[in-house]
């Protein structure tokens, strides 16, 4: 199946989950393309069999910069008939209140345009490091076997 993980990152720890990401269903026999969410369109999200956003949350439960325009457009988009997948990072440190927010603002926008959420988001709190191995690996594996 051809996967397009599109993310946003400002610090790093987005682009570190997402290509672990690619790494797993790269190895369970999907060809899978990265990019970052400043230079995709909401075309690009519609363009793949499986598309899954990554967005870390910032500023109080808002998504991170790139990812703002890009939100914008895509509910706007028409995604019916197509599959999708969230991953969103958070600190509740910065606002446990808005604690990854960003996955739930990101699933509302596919719902509303039509598109389909094939698994639960992976939401990952603080930094990904320690969950490379076991819950980020453990979601790839699992919407691996979805689809
Ligand atoms: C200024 C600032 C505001 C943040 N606000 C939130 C927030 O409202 N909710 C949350 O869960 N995480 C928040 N975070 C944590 C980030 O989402 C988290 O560090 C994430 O891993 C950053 O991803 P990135 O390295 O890909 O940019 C905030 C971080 C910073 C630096």
């Amino acid at each position: 199946m051809k996967i397009l993980i599109i993310y946003g990152t400002t610090g790093g720890n987005t682009e570190m989950a997402a290509e672990q990401v690619a790494d797993v269903l790269r190895k369970n026999g999907h060809t899978v393309e990265l990019k970052r969410v400043e230079k995709s369109t909401p075309q690009d999200a519609t363009s793949a069999d499986l598309c899954i956003l990554a967005c870390p949350t910032y500023g109080h439960g808002v998504l991170q910069e790139h990812f703002v325009p890009f939100h914008a457009a895509l509910k706007q988009a028409d995604l019916k008939g197509k599959k999708y997948a969230v991953i969103g990072l958070g600190d509740p440190k910065y606002d446990a209140q808005y604690h990854v927010e960003s996955a739930t603002i990101i699933e509302e926008a596919i719902k509303g345009a039509g598109g389909e959420l094939v698994c639960p988001a992976l939401k990952i709190s603080r930094s990904p490091v320690p969950f490379l191995d076991t819950l980020i690996q453990k979601w790839a594996e699992g919407l691996s076997k979805l689809l």
